[in-house]
């Protein structure tokens, strides 16, 4: 699926992240723009990276790094393992192979915090297998026709189902 997230869904997912201080956007240029915009509260305390396929993201200078998820470790020598306090991922395609090449990026630059965002639900078992990621309950709220789902690492109280309105409140 290549669908483009809203933006509401982007902030929200920005919203998700502002208290984590350094933050990797991997293939989600579009929350990356919203926590350097400084829309959300908070992100004036985060610093973020996109990393992309896309070179029109360019322009963002060294917060750019240039991925493509069939070279999974080839990134440069500043970026060290493990730096980063939360990775956040939707992956360009849905396939094993694709997954199981994101998860090894991720595998290497997380410190332990893994949030995936897709609207492709049957990834469940393979994010599970792949990263150890389980299925939240939150539904993002947004215009599109796809169900959109998130995925962690981690128990959030953000993505439990009973929070999902004051994580909507823009
Ligand atoms: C499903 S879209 C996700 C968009 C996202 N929800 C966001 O926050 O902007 C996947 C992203 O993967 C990127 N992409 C395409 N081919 C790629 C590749 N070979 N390696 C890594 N990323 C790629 C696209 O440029 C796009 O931004």
């Amino acid at each position: 699926s290549s669908i483009v997230c809203s933006t509401l869904t982007a902030v929200t997912r920005a919203n998700i992240v502002m208290s984590y201080s350094r933050i990797a956007c991997l293939s989600t240029p579009s929350v990356y723009q919203k926590l350097r915009q400084r829309l959300v509260e908070g992100s004036d305390r985060t610093s973020a990276v996109v990393l992309e396929y896309d070179h029109t993201f360019d322009t963002y200078g060294q917060e750019f790094i240039f991925y493509d998820y069939n070279e999974p470790l080839s990134l440069p020598e500043d970026v060290a393992p493990q730096s980063f306090d939360i990775i956040l991922a939707d992956p360009p395609y849905l396939s094993e192979d694709c997954l199981t090449k994101v998860a090894q990026t991720v595998k290497y630059l997380a410190k332990g915090k893994v949030l995936l965002c897709t609207d492709e639900p049957h990834i469940a078992k393979h994010a599970e297998k792949l990263m150890g990621l389980n299925i939240c309950s939150f539904l993002p709220n947004h215009k599109l026709a796809n169900e959109f789902h998130c995925f962690t690492k981690y128990t959030s109280i953000l993505l439990s189902r009973d929070s999902a309105t004051a994580t909507l409140c823009l």
